[in-house]
């Protein structure tokens, strides 16, 4: 299977975390979204454990909770130790509400309002991750305001392409987040907010994608960055007292994807890290990244019901199920491949079809081209594997359709995290 966490019993049916799918699908109903709790806990405790030994007491892996954002998962974040990258005002009050720490979290965003940026302040908020020279600019006004002198990291562009999808590669020279070292502006970023009375400059930030594999990608960033922060000593004889290398490890989705060793590349991150150090004679910074993905993916499954299968002679064939791109628009963004797997049956001669939801838009397709059983009929039970990041969190409404609740699996129990949402929930708002 292509996570330890997926198996079949003795009767082919398939068990997620050691419980079973089909019988999860009827007691909570689909679609439906599993976590695997304890799986969550052993990819925290991962992190930890290598920050700890590679990096030092004083570093610390955050959660980047866009990968799956829900009040649950805060507290579990919050028990393993590890802080929280937050993007929004949204994100900060769920991480909030879940009891999670104020000053661990960091809180990004390369288009922050003034009004997000009083909430974040005003609620204590540990570090802000300054993205541009506005948002500089307000937050030191704000922190003023309130006579406060606000924690920040700057995020510079290091202008580094991590041979990822398109759209989630932010790492080079010209995308929306962070200002670019290459061209200069970055030194003037730096010194500009060093002129800034309320605010104090921790460190730099920087995060080039998502889905990397490429081994040699965060060295790369590493030696980018510790130029620059060499170059910023040299200049402003600043030395910066953090680094965050940002998220983006990737993960397997399929059978044929290459596996990603992450204690493994942490130990060569943090020796490439202290060499760069020390040949520029400047010391270890509080280590910090942020991984959502890596925590979260391979914990999660959803399970759908059938509602139809169709099949066009001399075309293709298509199973339907009662999801699709409002619980998983992944495939439809970004081509994004998945392992789907019948729940019940796993032998037996078997068909290609596409895995399509019931959204009104042709594109509406799960995943393509997959192997299931012939003979997969309506009320079967399909399974789609590693739907643990941006799944639920990039989850919509489109054709008014409520969202999908979220299942915990823990220590062989189940039980629910988020409500699934009703009808009256989705008409909440209309007046
Ligand atoms: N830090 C920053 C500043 C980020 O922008 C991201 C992801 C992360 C950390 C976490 O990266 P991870 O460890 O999860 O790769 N919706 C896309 C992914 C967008 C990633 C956005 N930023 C997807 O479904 O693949």
């Amino acid at each position: 299977m292509l996570t330890d966490n997926i198996s079949r019993s003795e009767d082919g049916s398939l068990l997620f975390a050691g419980q079973s799918v089909s019988a999860l699908a009827d007691r909570y109903g689909t679609p439906l979204y599993l976590m695997d709790e304890d799986r969550i806990r052993e990819n925290c405790r991962m992190y930890r454990e290598a920050f700890r030994a590679d990096f030092g007491p004083d570093s610390l892996p955050l959660y980047a909770g866009k990968a799956a954002s829900f009040r649950r998962m805060y507290r579990i974040v919050a028990e393993e130790g590890l802080g929280v990258d937050a993007v929004s005002p949204g994100e900060i009050a769920t991480a909030l509400s879940a009891g999670f720490p104020a000053e661990k979290i960091y809180y990004h965003g390369d288009g922050k309002t003034d009004a997000d940026i009083a909430f974040a302040l005003d609620r204590g908020v540990g570090c802000f991750i300054v993205d541009n020279g506005n948002e500089l600019v307000s937050l030191n006004e704000a922190a003023g305001e309130r006579s406060v002198c606000q924690k920040v990291l700057l995020r510079i562009t290091p202008g580094i392409d991590p041979h990822t999808y398109a759209a989630i590669n932010t790492g080079a020279v010209d995308v929306k987040f962070g200002v670019p070292v290459e061209t200069g502006q970055a030194m003037e970023f730096v010194r500009a907010a060093l002129t800034m009375k309320n605010l104090s400059v921790a460190g730099l930030h920087c995060h080039v994608g998502s889905m990397v594999f490429d081994e040699d990608v965060f060295l790369r960033t590493v030696d980018l960055m510790v130029g620059f922060m060499a170059e910023v000593r040299d200049e402003l004889g600043l030395v910066f007292g953090e680094l965050n290398l940002g998220g983006g490890y990737g993960v397997r989705y399929l059978d044929s994807d290459p596996p990603c060793d992450i204690p493994a590349r942490l130990r060569e991150v943090a020796a490439h890290l202290k060499a760069r150090l020390s040949e520029a004679s400047l010391p270890l910074p509080r280590f910090l990244m942020e991984p959502g993905r890596s925590i979260v993916a391979d914990a999660g499954m959803t399970v759908y019901t059938v509602c139809s299968v169709k099949r066009i002679p001399g075309y293709k064939s298509y199973v339907i199920t009662d999801g699709g791109m409002t619980d998983n628009p992944r495939f439809c963004l970004y081509g994004a491949r998945y392992t789907v797997l019948h729940a019940q049956k796993k032998a037996g001669l078997r068909a290609i079809f596409d895995l399509a939801g019931r959204c009104c838009e042709s594109g509406d397709i799960i995943q393509p081209a997959i192997s299931l059983p012939a003979g997969t009929a309506r009320g079967d039970r399909i399974a789609v594997c590693t739907t643990g990041a941006y799944n639920y969190s990039m989850a919509s409404n489109y054709n008014r359709f409520p969202r999908p609740p979220i299942v915990m699996l823990r220590g062989g129990e189940n039980y629910l995290a988020v409500k699934r949402e009703t009808l009256e929930d989705v008409l909440a708002l209309d007046i």
